[in-house]
């Protein structure tokens, strides 16, 4: 069983696409075992972001992911990082396939509504970054 982190950006959140967002998610059988709603902090968008520090779009991501309140979670399946980067899509709205979270809300690439991690080792660095240990819900569906 595989878990990712997802965000929803301040872009997102403004929308009010955050629960067309998670239903999507909920309705493709998607686990949801952690929910956060936080305004991140510079700290923490430049440890988030690190791998894309010096690249010219750097400082105005930083400086639009601190901007306005987030939507963090952690979602747990099989194969869920792939599975949800498929139903996201290309980072570019342009290259996103219709029917994509990017494809069907998203126009410009730096406004690009939500964030997933790419690998199962991003994954758990994402999720080590925004939620401690004990903030991740184990349950087993019951009704
Ligand atoms: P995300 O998946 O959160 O990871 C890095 C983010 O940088 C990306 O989504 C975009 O929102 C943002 N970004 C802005 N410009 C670019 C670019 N030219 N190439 C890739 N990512 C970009």
């Amino acid at each position: 069983m595989e878990r990712t982190f997802l965000m929803i950006k301040p872009d997102g959140v403004q929308r009010g696409l955050i629960g067309e967002i998670v239903s999507r998610f909920e309705r493709k059988g998607l686990k949801l075992v952690a929910a956060k709603f936080m305004v991140v902090s510079r700290e923490l968008a430049e440890t988030h972001y690190a791998e894309h520090q010096g690249k010219p779009f750097y400082e105005p991501l930083l400086n639009f992911i601190t901007a306005g309140p987030v939507f963090a979670m952690v979602w747990q399946g099989d194969n869920v990082i792939a599975l949800t980067r498929a139903m996201i899509g290309k980072t570019d709205a342009v290259d996103a396939s219709p029917g994509t979270i990017r494809s069907d809300f998203a126009v410009h690439t730096n406004l690009n509504l939500i964030h997933g991690s790419d690998s199962p080792e991003s994954a758990a660095r994402e999720i080590a970054n925004f939620f401690s240990p004990e903030q991740l819900v184990e349950y087993e569906h019951t009704v």
